[in-house]
C-alpha cells in the first residue's frame, strides 16, 4: 500500500488506470458515474484512504464535478477520509455486541494501542473505530480488520492481545512498503 499525506499529489499508476478503465467499460456510454464506488474502493485499497486530492483526480477521470465524488465518499462510512493505520480494527458496537462487551473491548484497544478512535499509532500500524453491525451477531463481540476485512469473533482481552501482537510480528517479518 502506498502512503500519502492529505496534501500530497496523487498520480494514479498505469495499472490502476487500466483497472479504472475496465470498470468504466462495464457501463453504457455516458454512464461512467456508475463506476464511482468501485473506483473509490480501488483508490482506498491503493492508498489506505481517500484524500481530497485523490477525489478530485477521480472526478477528473470520470468527468464529474468534485462535489459528486465528495457526496459519495462522505456518505459511505467504509471510505476513510483521513490517513489510517496499516491495520484498521473495526469493532462492532451495535446491540448484541454491545450487550456482551463491545464498549469494554473498545476501551481495551484504546488503552493497548494508546490512541483514541480514528487516530493512528505512532508506528503507523494501527487505528481503530466502532462500527455498526458486522452481521456476525451470534459470535459477538466481533471485529473486522481492514484492508482485507478478516473477522475475529468471540473477542476477549486475551484474543485482542494475541491479535495485535501477531500483526506487529507479521509487520516485522514483512516491512511496510511506503
Ligand atoms: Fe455485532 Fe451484529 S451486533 S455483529
Amino acid at each position: 500500500m502506498l502512503k500519502i499525506s492529505d496534501t500530497e499529489d496523487v498520480i494514479f499508476s498505469p495499472e490502476l488506470l487500466s483497472k479504472f478503465a475496465e470498470i468504466v467499460s462495464r457501463y453504457p456510454e455516458g454512464r461512467q458515474k456508475s463506476a464511482l464506488l468501485p473506483i473509490l474502493h480501488l483508490v482506498q485499497a491503493q492508498y489506505g484512504w481517500v484524500s481530497s486530492i485523490a477525489m478530485d483526480k477521480v472526478a477528473d477521470y470520470l468527468e464529474l464535478k468534485p462535489i459528486e465524488v465528495y457526496e459519495v465518499a462522505t456518505f459511505y462510512t467504509m471510505f476513510f477520509l483521513k490517513p489510517q493505520g496499516k491495520y484498521v480494527l473495526e469493532v462492532c458496537r451495535t446491540g448484541p455486541c454491545s450487550i456482551v462487551g463491545a464498549e469494554r473491548i473498545m476501551k481495551y484497544i484504546e488503552n493497548k494501542l494508546q490512541v483514541k478512535e480514528g487516530e493512528v499509532t505512532e508506528d503507523g500500524l494501527f487505528s481503530w473505530r466502532g462500527v455498526e453491525c458486522l452481521a456476525a451477531c451470534g459470535m459477538a463481540p466481533v471485529l473486522q480488520i481492514g484492508p482485507d476485512y478478516t473477522y475475529y469473533e468471540n473477542l476477549t482481552e486475551a484474543k485482542i492481545d494475541e491479535l495485535i501482537d501477531s500483526l506487529r510480528l507479521k509487520t516485522v517479518d514483512k516491512p511496510q512498503i511506503n
